[in-house]
């Protein structure tokens, strides 16, 4: 059996990984400022992750949620602790899709209401309702069109009021910060125009949080630079730091019915074992400060280079928008200098995404790198 051949796969095998560093199997190192696709979030193989895992697999890998997993509480407690969402309700999956799936469903649930809001150059995945929701009409299948989606232009209030009067919505998901789109965040008041609408209309405000939650953004969820609060707060990637595990944190005014929600994977014990251990390291190690703190460094340095048109992002979540395609860019820093870069949907922008304990030198190499590719 061959692979079905989905993705533009680099010409690269990784056998192992260490901080934000990978090895190829010829032993050639790269620094990895794209995490994977934002899922590094405390760096590859850290010794506390790594042993939290073993331990917990010499115990048990799986059961189901048919009986009680203490682990669970556990995540949900620390998630709470690092969120600042104290009396909100988790319910544990096995991705971002997924999350974002569980998301619209229970605001379908509890408003009675069919239709979502979502914004242009948005995303939020490839299962059914996730990928309805997303403005990319390549991955959008015949069988996932419907008419309960409302696709409007990003950051336009007058758009949102205007759908608001005209149809019963359910539910509005949004990026606070916007990754594979290219890294957009939107202003102040559209955000705020987001929950006064909600409020209004007995709908729920999602917050998708898979790539820009878990500190990435240099607070704990992205809608916190808002200081506005979400219904729904939708995690993946960060949070299992490469082990898949996703979730939602759901307000507690929200009352869970039996069977409302399921899953067999979600919130197994290994799964729960990383999300702790994440949850954990990002505590001890003050991540989502250094996230913060990093961020704002690496986005001095890039001021001024020539050959970059813009920088946006927050955190340790930077899009750097070159006068030029950033893809031959990115190949030339990849196989001169041995570096990772992300993509993104504008093809003029390099998205960086390291693990948020990544070191400052690190982030000098890449600017010295992109400075000598740009020159
Ligand atoms: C903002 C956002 N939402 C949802 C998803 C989907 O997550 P997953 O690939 O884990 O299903 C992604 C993945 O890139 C994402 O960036």
């Amino acid at each position: 059996m061959d692979l079905f051949k989905v993705y533009p796969l680099f010409d690269i095998t990784i056998e192992k990984g260490q901080g934000s560093y990978v090895w190829d199997f010829e032993g050639t190192k790269y620094l990895d400022l794209y995490g994977g696709h934002a899922v590094i979030s405390v760096g590859h193989s850290h010794p506390t992750y790594v042993s939290k895992i073993s331990e917990q697999l010499n115990k048990i890998g799986f059961y189901s949620n048919s009986v009680q997993i203490p682990l669970q509480k556990e995540l949900a407690h620390k998630l709470g602790e690092a969120s600042g969402l104290h009396d909100y309700q988790l319910f544990l999956c096995n991705s971002g899709a997924e999350a974002n799936e569980n998301a619209l469903k229970l605001a379908s649930f509890v408003t009675g209401k069919k239709k979502t809001i979502s914004f242009s150059k948005g995303f939020h995945g490839r299962t059914s309702l996730a990928v309805a929701v997303t403005d990319n009409p390549n991955i959008v299948a015949p069988v996932n069109e419907t008419e309960n989606k409302l696709i409007l232009p990003f950051d336009d209030e007058s758009a949102l009021e205007k759908a608001f009067a005209e149809n019963e919505i359910s539910s509005v998901i949004l990026e606070p910060i916007q990754g594979i789109g290219g890294i957009y965040m939107p202003s102040q008041s559209f955000v705020e125009k987001i929950r006064s609408l909600c409020d209004a209309n007995n709908a729920l405000f999602i917050s998708d949080e898979v790539q820009a939650g878990y500190g990435r953004s240099g607070k704990f969820f992205s809608l916190d630079h808002y200081n506005v609060t979400a219904d729904i707060y939708s995690m993946a990637k960060g949070m299992g730091n490469g082990f898949p595990i996703g979730g939602i944190a759901i307000a507690p005014k929200f009352e869970a019915k039996f069977g409302m929600l399921g899953t067999t994977f979600g919130g197994n014990h290994l799964a729960c074992a990383a999300g702790v251990a994440v949850l954990d390291i990002l505590r001890e190690e003050n991540l989502v400060e250094n996230s913060a703190k990093l961020g704002e460094y690496v986005m001095e340095q890039l001021k001024g280079i020539s050959g970059i048109k813009e920088i946006r992002g927050k955190g340790l979540m930077i899009g750097i928008e070159l006068e030029q395609e950033a893809g031959p860019v990115r190949k030339r820093i990849l196989d001169e200098f041995k570096i990772f870069t992300g993509s993104a949907s504008n093809k003029n922008t390099i998205r960086l995404l390291p693990a948020l304990n990544v070191k400052k030198e690190e982030l000098d190499a890449f600017v010295e790198a992109l400075k000598a590719v740009l020159a």
